[in-house]
């Protein structure tokens, strides 16, 4: 393991690459450079966009799924995005194509359409703006229109939509997506761990089912949002335990960040985010300037990335 991450560690030198890592990596992929890992920087789905924006280095190998780095590519069309596995998917990405947009925005003439991040970027390009998690509320109130077109998962607008009633007259119209991982928190699983944990609070992604998010916040306090929303949210309160109803390798970002906190979860993992190994990171580094480089890098047609830019560059002013 040592050897590995050393052999990253200099051919990132060697290569000028950068690499960005999301959260649901597993654990040794977290681990940021300065840490002796390999990651220059850890985030969210918004926060590795931002951050693609920010670097200097000429290739920049992401350890998360192809929609992220097709966003990043997007950003930085200069640059050389390297995935070091292509096959990572996201069930929500996969659900939705840009003919599907092109029939609802035939179906709802006028009605503005908002993309979350987990989209291929061909679909973003059909759309009016994007969101991640983090900012999806905000962007949805921006809009002056009471109709809106939020896809593809349905769970998160639902979600969103509960508080948009609160508070204003919106209506999403959803389409019907689902995350394959936060579709299995369900309402009798978070009653039996509430059961056995009953001082915890609670932590649910945004893509989890309303009746789970019912259950939880059942004479229990916690949060419901973005990533973000539940990193902050942890560090803000004054409890010790809390479930949490997110990817499984959230809990080591978590117990990373509060060591002094216990994370209760089922351990629900991406079967995508988890294609990302140290060994396939290694060979996208080393396929840099080589041609063996195809095998790992993302490849866009020039009129995709044209029309994904302007929606994601959308998403950039509601950080
Ligand atoms: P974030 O926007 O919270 O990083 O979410 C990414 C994701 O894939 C959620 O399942
Ligand atoms: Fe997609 Fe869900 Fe995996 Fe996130 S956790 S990448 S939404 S399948």
């Amino acid at each position: 393991m040592k050897n590995i991450f050393s052999e990253i560690r200099k051919l990132k030198k060697e290569k000028g690459a950068l690499i960005l890592a999301h959260y649901y990596m597993s654990p040794e992929l977290q681990l940021l450079e300065k840490d002796g890992g390999i990651a220059d920087f850890i985030g969210d789905s918004l926060g590795l966009s931002i951050e693609a924006t920010r670097v200097k280095a000429e290739n920049i190998v992401f350890c998360g799924v192809k929609f992220m780095a097709e966003t990043a590519k997007v950003l930085n069309k200069a640059k050389h995005v390297f995935i070091p596995d292509k096959e990572a998917g996201c069930s929500l990405a996969s659900s939705i194509t840009a003919q599907d947009v092109r029939e609802l925005k035939k179906k709802y003439p006028g009605v503005p359409v908002i993309a979350y991040v987990n989209t291929y970027a061909e679909t973003k390009g059909e759309c009016d703006i994007c969101c991640t998690s983090r900012n999806a509320l905000k962007i949805a109130k921006s809009f002056n229109s009471n109709e809106l077109i939020f896809i593809p998962d349905v769970y998160m607008g639902q979600n969103l939509q509960g508080v948009l009633e609160a508070e204003t007259n919106k209506r999403l119209i959803l389409w019907n997506g689902k995350c394959e991982v936060h579709e299995q928190f369900t309402g009798s699983s978070m009653n039996s761990i509430k059961a056995s944990y009953p001082e915890a609070e609670v932590l649910l992604h945004w893509e989890v089912p309303r009746e789970t998010v019912a259950a939880a916040f059942q004479k229990t306090k916690g949060v419901l949002g973005s990533t973000n929303d539940i990193l902050k949210y942890v560090g803000e309160s004054d409890a010790k335990q809390f479930i949490l109803a997110s990817e499984c390798d959230l809990g080591a970002t978590l117990k990373n960040l509060y060591p002094a906190k216990e994370f209760i979860t089922p351990c629900i993992k991406c079967q995508h985010m988890k294609k990302i190994s140290l060994t396939n990171t290694l060979q996208a580094l080393k396929s840099i300037g080589t041609s063996n480089a195809v095998k790992y890098e993302i490849d866009l047609p020039e009129d995709v990335i044209e029309r994904a830019y302007l929606p994601i560059k959308r998403m950039m002013d509601f950080v």
